[in-house]
């Protein structure tokens, strides 16, 4: 395989590839054929927000959101949000694509800065789920696939910002 460091394969390039089609499919069927904002949050979603929004029909308008919190090291802080694209959401109907909801602080604390601008429709899609370790009440309304509670890597996902071209997610060994 080439990536030492990875223990194991939890989804391979083929399974993303066709769930990725269907979640197009389901978000075009649930929004229609109307024009869509979509709201990359930086970096992870990066591969998966380029292919999914291939397979979507819809005009598509881009944004991309940063986010990062201001604590004091201790406790999870307040949620800053940097936008860089189409800034005007009002009246429109934004879909947020993350890579992975892991506590939900970061999903939660974009949809309610998101909301005060006014959207017409606000929704989220993530590739992944990993359900075990949430700590905000959230939910995504189209998810790709959950997963256990491992450290995982690949198809935009980092460790220490390497791994993020790999076509398939993997789990990080230990020590890797
Ligand atoms: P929260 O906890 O706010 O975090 O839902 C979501 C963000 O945390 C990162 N994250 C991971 N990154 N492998 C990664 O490479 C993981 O297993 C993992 N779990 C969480 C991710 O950047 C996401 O935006
Ligand atoms: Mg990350």
């Amino acid at each position: 395989m080439g990536h030492e460091d990875i223990e194991s394969v939890l989804l391979t390039e083929a399974e993303i590839k066709a769930r990725v089609r269907e979640l197009a499919g389901e978000i075009a069927e649930s929004h229609g054929d109307g024009e869509l904002v979509a709201v990359g949050v930086l970096t992870g979603a990066f591969v998966f927000l380029a292919d999914l929004v291939r397979h979507l029909r819809n005009p598509v308008r881009f944004t991309f959101v940063k986010a990062d919190s201001y604590g004091d090291g201790t406790r999870p802080g307040e949620l800053r949000l940097t936008m860089m694209g189409e800034q005007d959401l009002r009246d429109r109907d934004v879909l947020v694509v993350e890579d992975i909801l892991d506590t939900g602080r970061t999903l939660a604390g974009i949809l309610a800065i998101l909301r005060e601008k006014g959207p017409r429709t606000l929704r989220s899609v993530v590739l992944l789920d990993k359900p075990a370790r949430r700590e905000v009440e959230v939910q995504a309304d189209f998810t790709g696939f959950t997963v256990p509670d491992r450290f995982i890597v690949g198809y935009g996902l980092d460790h220490a910002q390497r791994y993020r071209n790999l076509p398939f997610i993997g789990v990080l060994g230990v020590g890797g």
